[in-house]
């Protein structure tokens, strides 16, 4: 496939790794970020691992003009939109925030986008849309339930994105609801090292195997699960970005929109990551078992199988590769390089 495609938040973990995807798919690929949550290196480092150079724009999703001098600079074929707040207890404090950012932002670009006559965008959603799911594997039409502030962001999104599409039938999204990314790039260049304390088990496991943490709290060990620790379906990233290309081929191809689970239809505990990563790393890393986290589930993974009927898409790394990638990631980027 070929086309120039806008990613939004592309200099982010995900969207890092998606740039990558798209690169070596054929596509031309510019990046929006404002750097909020990236690292300003990023775009060097898309260079070094593709061999090009990836046009990056400063700029803060909210910002019409900004966004919309991007448009008059750039024709492109569609946009994916990774630009968000993605913190599920800082969403629960900070509201108003994450509404601006999650669905003000979403706005700012669905206007340049219809004013520059672009109609295809992939949407970074999630699968907190489901809430607690009393179904699993959790299919793409169980029911939606937003448990938090960045849920509701997500799903009000998606029902903006339904609006409208219902009243102008150029517009195709690919609404695409992710589980729970993990792991690095293979060549260990960009990974996901976030700045404050991680919200999310891999990065924090990372941490424990530098020494910056002591220990990982594994919150509660009497669930309904095999080892009673909670138990997700991690996804590995470059896995997630290659779903990305899958549903852009789509889009660009059919100009029809679709919605689509991004997950491995796995489920492994927090106690089988923990030994995952103690295995990539060499060493066994301390943990302590502390209480039940509120509104946490026994299990959770996704069903994928329309995902891979209707795209293609199969995710087929396994924890193993994403504990190795995420702690080559970050070897080299203690080490410096
Ligand atoms: N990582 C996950 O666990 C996960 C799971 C499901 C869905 N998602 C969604 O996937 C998308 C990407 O997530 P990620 O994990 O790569 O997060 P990330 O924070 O690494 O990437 C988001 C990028 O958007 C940028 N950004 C934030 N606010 C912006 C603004 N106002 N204007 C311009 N750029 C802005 C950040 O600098 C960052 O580079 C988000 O929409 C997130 O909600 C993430």
């Amino acid at each position: 496939m070929s086309g120039r495609i806008l990613l939004t938040g592309g200099a982010g973990y995900i969207g890092s790794h998606t740039a990558i995807a798209l690169i070596e798919a054929g596509y031309d690929v510019v990046i929006l970020d404002d750097f909020s949550n990236a690292r300003p290196d990023v775009p060097d480092r898309l260079e070094m691992i593709t061999g090009r150079s990836v046009p990056c724009h400063r700029c803060d999703i909210r910002d019409a003009a900004g966004v919309a001098a991007i448009f008059a600079r750039h024709r492109f074929d569609a946009v994916v939109h990774f630009a968000a707040k993605k913190a599920v207890g800082e969403s629960m404090e900070r509201p108003l925030d994450y509404i601006n950012v999650n669905c003000g932002g979403l706005l700012t670009l669905l206007g340049a986008m219809q004013r520059a006559g672009v109609f295809r965008l992939v949407f970074s959603s999630s699968a907190t849309v489901y809430g607690l799911p009393k179904v699993l594997p959790v299919p793409e039409d169980a029911p939606l339930v937003a448990e938090s502030t960045y849920a509701w962001t997500k799903l009000a999104s998606e029902q903006i994105l339904a609006q409208a599409a219902a009243a102008d039938p150029r517009w195709a999204f690919g609404i695409l609801r992710y589980f729970n990314p993990a792991g690095a790039h293979g060549s260990g260049l960009i990974g996901e090292d976030p700045r404050d304390i991680p919200n999310n088990l891999m990065p924090y496991l990372a941490r424990v195997a530098t020494g910056e943490l002591a220990r990982l709290e594994v919150f509660g060990d009497d669930y309904n699960t095999p080892d009673g620790t909670g138990v997700r379906d991690y996804i590995h990233v470059e896995d997630l970005a290659a779903g990305h290309r899958l549903s852009l081929d789509d889009l660009i191809a059919t100009d029809r929109g679709h919605l689509f689970n991004l997950g491995t239809g796995k489920g492994t505990s927090v106690l089988e990551m923990l030994r995952a990563y103690s295995r990539a790393c060499g060493r066994d890393l301390p943990y302590v078992i502390g209480p039940r986290r509120a509104g946490d589930v026994d299990i959770y993974y996704a069903d994928p199988a329309k995902a891979e009927r209707e795209l293609g898409f199969r995710a087929t790394r396994t924890p193993e590769e994403m504990c190795a990638s995420s702690w080559a990631f970050i070897l080299r980027r203690r080490n410096g390089s």
